[in-house]
């Protein structure tokens, strides 16, 4: 072993316990935990069994109690209303303890649900941090999100009461939130028991009397609120995610491991020292933006960025640049697509010469994989280090990555790096046989999971074992495919399921197919992902019709994508539909969407010997060179 990497990876994997109790002793316990791994009642593994902590302690109260009450604990950039911010340590706590009261005075305890449906603001950050103060636990719904989209999360989680604001802006367009929610509420069959509003200054919405209560009214007359003291188990967060099958999948984080995790990775992944400035340009309904806008750097000690803003056009593609010169941003976390959208913008980087970055130390990039174009062209840019780095709404943080904070290894073009500590990470086939390097495999990690993944799915325990430890037994199945060199660098290539990832979003086929296939006018249809320059992937639809039908391909078009867009939302950047006479299929009647989807990349396919019509693929090949 020939580098403080090595060493610490192989005890994360043979000395796990003796590993992450260390890890555990670097936070502060109310009670240091009984039992560092162990299983529950349902034989799964958890970690740190009996430990008290609060989270927002450890984001806030902890760090006003050493010292660093002066140092600013947020600042608030937002381009689109124009508006800038800074709240201390200090501050933040006095900000958060009031929600908490606020919540409280609602009569939200312990174990109840919260949920968030709010852009990026600082209320929306306290009101995460004023739930974990109390013990309820929040479910963030990203603001792109459709109303119908909101309505499931509310059935799921069953919130006693929902947090918004009027509205969010996306570049110019403002976007009214109320009628989302009212709407979400009266189709859900759970009524939660009020609704907390956010009134901006650029939107006022109508409040229903006696259920809408005004955010800064009941502030006025908060009593501040305590931390509970919570159990290492208990949950802290459900953040809703798009699966292969299905409504989307619950991912509960626990307090425990979650706080050690992060907090493990600040230190040894982005080198990230207390005092630091973190900036992750994400957003709080993700879970990157839970884990780096929110948690992780205030667990740290770092100063957080909160940019309600785009990487363009607001105003322009030097945006990031002005924010990392101006708060002097030392560790930076975009996606790909984000530095792809400056890289159409700012090719020749006119943009970027103009702000002063030389705080900036490394580049982190996540949400998908980075290919090599866009990796080389920002790192001529910027000559700083660009880590590519590889993680689920279910692990939390990276799973696979280079260490800023230790000797940082070569970063491969391509590669997401090596596995983070404790991630035993395995390339199989689907006889379950390891693959050798080179040779692509679905992704497995070995079980036990380390500390702050997902110990389960929100009231869901046999569809977490479905989904993720049957197939392939003592593993977890990440639902990515990739392959490994002869250095340990793995490669990660893409999902082997049905969801895709549009502009670092993750979003199933399935569920958008099943809004297709309800048009009264469809027969048959298949979604799948196809590569965009930009986002990465985009949505394209396939659609036989009804013989019947005389619905103009015109109009069935607008209709589809605007009931994909009515019921996902915008995000789903649904836009593409080819009406065809017939769908490839194998002759027991089984849609291939593999070969729909290699035909669609441009991807070499076998083309099974069950198809029921070979000449199918022509048309679908003729459709994609018209598009
Ligand atoms: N609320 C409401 N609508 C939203 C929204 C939100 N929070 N976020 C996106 N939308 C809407 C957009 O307005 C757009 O609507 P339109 O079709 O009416 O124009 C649609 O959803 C698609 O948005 P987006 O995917 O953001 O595409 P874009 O073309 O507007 O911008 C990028 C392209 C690359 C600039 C943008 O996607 C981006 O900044 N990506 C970074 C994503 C990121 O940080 N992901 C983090 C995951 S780690
Ligand atoms: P989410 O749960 O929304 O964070 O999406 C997780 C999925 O995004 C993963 O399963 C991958 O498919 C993809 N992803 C995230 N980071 C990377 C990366 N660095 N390289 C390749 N794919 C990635």
């Amino acid at each position: 072993m020939d580098n403080q990497y090595d060493i610490l990876y192989q005890e994360s994997l043979m000395e796990s316990q003796n590993f992450w109790e260390k890890q555990a002793k670097k936070i502060h316990w109310f009670s240091f935990p009984e039992n560092i791994l162990t299983t529950d009642e349902d034989g799964m593994h958890r970690w740190y069994k009996g430990g008290k902590m609060n989270t927002s302690y450890l984001a806030l109260d902890y760090h006003v109690l050493h010292g660093r009450g002066q140092q600013i604990a947020m600042y608030y950039d937002s381009p689109v209303t124009n508006t800038k911010s800074s709240y201390t340590y200090s501050q933040m706590l006095d900000e958060v303890s009031r929600f908490a009261g606020v919540l409280k005075q609602k009569g939200i305890t312990k174990g109840d649900r919260v949920v968030i449906y709010m852009p990026m603001v600082p209320q929306a950050v306290f009101a995460m941090l004023a739930c974990a103060r109390i013990g309820a636990i929040h479910s963030v719904v990203f603001g792109g999100f459709a109303a119908h989209e909101l309505t499931i999360r509310i059935n799921d989680a069953r919130p006693k009461c929902i947090l918004l604001a009027s509205g969010g802006i996306e570049i110019d367009k403002i976007i009214p939130y109320k009628p989302i929610v009212d709407q979400a509420i009266e189709d859900a069959y759970f009524k939660p028991e009020c609704c907390i509003v956010l009134q901006r200054d650029f939107l006022t919405c109508d409040m229903k009397p006696g259920f809408d209560e005004d955010w800064n009214e009941l502030l006025a007359t908060a009593i501040p609120a305590g931390y509970e003291m919570m159990d290492s188990w208990d949950p802290l967060y459900i953040l809703y995610t798009s699966g292969t099958t299905g409504p989307p999948k619950g991912i509960v984080r626990d307090n425990g491991g979650h706080a050690v995790a992060l907090n493990t990775s600040m230190e040894y992944v982005y080198g990230a020292k207390p005092g630091s400035t973190f900036w992750a340009a994400s957003d709080i309904g993700w879970v990157v933006g839970h884990s780096y806008i929110v948690y992780a750097p205030l667990i740290r000690g770092c100063t957080t960025i909160l940019y309600e803003g785009k990487p363009i056009k607001t105003p322009d593609p030097g945006a990031f640049w002005r924010v990392i010169e101006e708060y002097g941003v030392n560790t930076f976390f975009t996606a790909p697509t984000a530095i792809r959208a400056i890289k159409k913008e700012d090719f020749s980087g006119e943009f970027y010469k103009k702000y002063n970055t030389d705080s900036l130390k490394h580049l982190f990039l996540a949400g998908e994989r980075t290919d090599v174009a866009t990796y080389e062209w920002a790192v001529n840019l910027l000559q700083k280090p660009i880590i590519d780095h590889w993680w689920q709404t279910e692990s939390g943080y990276p799973m696979l990555t280079n260490f800023a904070g230790i000797q940082l290894h070569n970063t491969k073009p391509g590669s997401a790096g090596k596995p983070m500590f404790g991630f035993d990470i395995r390339v199989l086939n689907q006889d379950h046989d390891e693959m050798l390097p080179g040779e692509e495999g679905a992704i497995l990690i070995k079980t036990p999971l380390p500390p702050g993944c997902l110990p389960g799915l929100w009231n869901d325990n046999e569809r977490f074992v479905s989904s993720y430890l049957q197939e392939y037994p003592g593993y977890y199945f990440s639902g990515d495919g990739g392959y490994k060199d002869d250095e340990g660098y793995i490669y990660i290539t893409g999902r082997i399921d049905d969801v895709i990832n549009v502009a670092g979003h993750r979003l199933s086929t399935s569920s958008m197919e099943e809004i297709v296939a309800s048009h009264s006018a469809v027969a048959e249809c298949a979604v799948v992902g196809c590569h965009d320059e930009l986002k990465g992937q985009v949505p394209v639809a396939f659609v036989v019709l009804k013989q019947n039908s005389d619905i103009s391909d015109d109009t069935i078009r607008e209709e589809l994508i605007f009931s994909v867009r009515h019921t996902i939302g915008a995000v789903a950047s649904f836009k593409i539909v080819h009406i065809v006479d017939r769908l490839p299929k194998t002759r027991s009647g089984k849609i291939l969407r593999k070969i729909i989807r290699a035909i669609v990349d441009n991807v070499p396919y076998q083309v099974p010997s069950t198809i029921e019509d070979i000449t199918v693929l022509d048309e679908i090949k003729w459709k994609i060179n018209q598009q």
